[in-house]
């Protein structure tokens, strides 16, 4: 597997490899790599001849309130894994040079309306920071394709979003949720939960596909099926920040003419919050 820390040195890789008609994918991550990202190296190998991954915390995604210095970092085993299936190129880009003038005198990249609710009221400031890293990030790789997983899945549509609100000539793939046996999504923050906790949180997605049934059933009362929803995760202990229906496109809540919906739900476990979703084709 190569490694390339500069632009320089990354986008040579990539030129050799284009002048020998290589597509690539690329899979941008923040590291501590799991079986969920795994498989969007997978994805992205099945797709393309040559896979890179990079792996950087972005400070810009991490709100005040929030502890960029002590995000996991694990880049021995990382570079293990991503050795262990094949992955062509580790990008491991500098803060200095994707924010050579330092956070404040970057421009931003904003994308409207799908960042306005959900984790975006959550977390001010974060999809903001996303789009533009994953911007940065694209300019200097210039994929083919895009690997991003659905459990994040508003921030899969916000670059969804972004690559057709910019004419970005990048194919973004959303590769379904990675879960444990017991149907809890695969996540770094799983490793914060104990073991009472870890059995507790598959309920979150027992709920979600309890909901599904009763849509795809014919329920079309979104605002009981919340509330049942909620009322479900509380009582068995969960803080639930939000569980609601929505239009899978605009991530609007959903009317009953919708045919694609999703259900996003994020509930915290202690100091863990657990996001998760399921999508529902009403066709
Ligand atoms: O999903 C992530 O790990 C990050 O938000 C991403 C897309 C790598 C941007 O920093």
């Amino acid at each position: 597997m190569y490694q390339a820390t500069s632009v320089t040195e990354l986008q040579q890789y990539v030129q050799h490899w284009k002048d020998h008609d290589q597509s690539i994918a690329f899979i941008p991550t923040m590291g501590n790599l799991h079986a969920g990202h795994m498989s969007l190296i997978e994805k992205g190998q099945s797709l393309c001849d040559r896979s890179i991954c990079s792996i950087f915390v972005n400070p810009m995604q991490f709100g005040p309130n929030e502890d960029w210095d002590h995000y996991p970092r694990s880049l021995d085993r990382d570079l293990e894994l991503l050795k262990s299936i094949g992955c062509d190129l580790v990008y491991l880009p500098t803060a200095s040079e994707l924010y050579p003038d330092g956070l404040d005198r970057i421009s931003q990249v904003q994308v409207t309306d799908l960042t306005d609710h959900y984790e975006g009221a959550h977390r001010p400031g974060h999809f903001t920071g996303v789009a533009t890293v994953v911007l940065k990030l694209f300019n200097i790789v210039k994929p083919d394709v895009s690997v991003f997983g659905k459990k994040d899945f508003q921030q899969y549509r916000v670059i969804s979003k972004m690559v057709d609100d910019f004419n970005i000539d990048v194919q973004i793939i959303g590769q379904e949720t990675t879960r444990e046996a017991s149907g809890l999504a695969t996540s770094s923050r799983n490793q914060y939960l104990d073991q009472a906790q870890t059995e507790k949180a598959a309920l979150i997605y027992r709920t979600l596909q309890q909901t599904a049934y009763q849509i795809d059933a014919g329920e079309r009362d979104f605002a009981k099926l919340q509330q049942t929803a909620v009322s479900v995760l509380d009582e068995a202990g969960f803080k639930t920040d939000y569980f609601t229906i929505c239009n899978a496109e605009t991530l609007l809540p959903a009317t009953p003419e919708d045919r694609d919906l999703v259900i996003l739900v994020t509930a915290a476990l202690g100091q863990t919050r657990l996001l998760d979703n399921i999508e529902v084709s009403l066709w």
